[in-house]
């Protein structure tokens, strides 16, 4: 399919779509310029090793290097910002209810104006109480290489960063959140993630399951795509806002 058409096919689907579901990865985030996971010279997980830095044995065995890395991810996030991929998901969420279930932990959908979005893994910018588990927002100004660990305000326990480790339970009301919004919506956008990380996997394997139409944003095929309604080969910052404008000079009716 010409990239045209692939525009105009996916303008037709949302075009009539009233309800709207966006399964978002690391891809999507890829042009502010924070690193994916799995890609394979410039992944996260091709420099450091996930048993080192996400999993709650690590950050047991040495939480100032497990803190150290979450505040240097804070900084690309905080330098990088909000990219066009964003910008567009959250304008086609304000025509129509759209529901992003997202595995990012940047923050950025709800930075870009994005309001009903369910963060599977957690948020980087928040921190948990190891001890009486109260949530609060990470003082970044507090922050540098020699700072000392964060502590909890309420307790004075030992704080953890609020995200999904390996092992570790995904937010029970997200994860069901966003199976009903799935089996709610009019059509479904996977965009930028290798669909190999479960259970938030199994999201997009419901979609695909379903009747609803799935369409998927990537500029490389992943296992899901043989299985999708519309494969569109193509970055999340170009592909959402040419999407956009195609509804915004009417191709969906055409
Ligand atoms: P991955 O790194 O596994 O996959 C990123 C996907 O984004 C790949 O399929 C790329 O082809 C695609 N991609 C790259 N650039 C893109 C762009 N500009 N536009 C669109 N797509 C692009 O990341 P995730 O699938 O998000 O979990 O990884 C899922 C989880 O694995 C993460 O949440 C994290 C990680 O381990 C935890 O830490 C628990």
């Amino acid at each position: 399919m010409a990239v045209s058409e692939t525009i105009r096919e996916a303008a037709r689907i949302i075009g009539t779509a009233r309800r709207i579901v966006a399964l978002t990865g690391a891809g999507i985030s890829a042009e502010s310029g924070i690193p994916t996971f799995r890609e394979a010279q410039t992944g996260l997980w091709a420099e450091f090793s996930p048993q080192d830095l996400a999993t709650p044995e690590a950050f047991a065995a040495d939480p100032e290097r497990v803190w150290g890395w979450y505040r240097w991810r804070r900084t690309l996030i905080a330098r990088g910002g909000v990219n066009a991929g964003h910008t567009a998901l959250a304008t086609l969420g304000r025509t129509r209810e759209m529901v992003i279930a997202t595995q990012n932990v940047d923050g950025l959908h709800a930075a870009a104006g994005s309001i009903d979005i369910a963060e599977l893994h957690g948020n980087i910018w928040r921190e948990r109480c190891n001890r009486c588990a109260r949530e609060s927002v990470c003082d970044i100004a507090l922050e540098d290489d020699e700072a000392p660990l964060p502590i909890c305000t309420a307790c004075g326990g030992t704080t953890r960063p609020a995200v999904v480790w390996f092992g570790e339970a995904l937010p029970v009301n997200a994860f069901a959140r966003a199976q009903r919004a799935i089996a709610d919506a009019d059509c479904i956008l996977v965009v930028g993630t290798s669909n190999q990380v479960y259970p938030a996997a199994s999201l997009a394997e419901q979609a695909v399951a379903s009747a609803t139409p799935v369409i998927e944003i990537n500029p490389q095929p992943t296992g899901l795509s043989p299985a999708v309604d519309l494969y569109w080969a193509e970055t999340a910052s170009q592909a959402l806002p040419d999407l956009v404008a195609a509804l915004d000079a009417g191709e969906s009716a055409r």
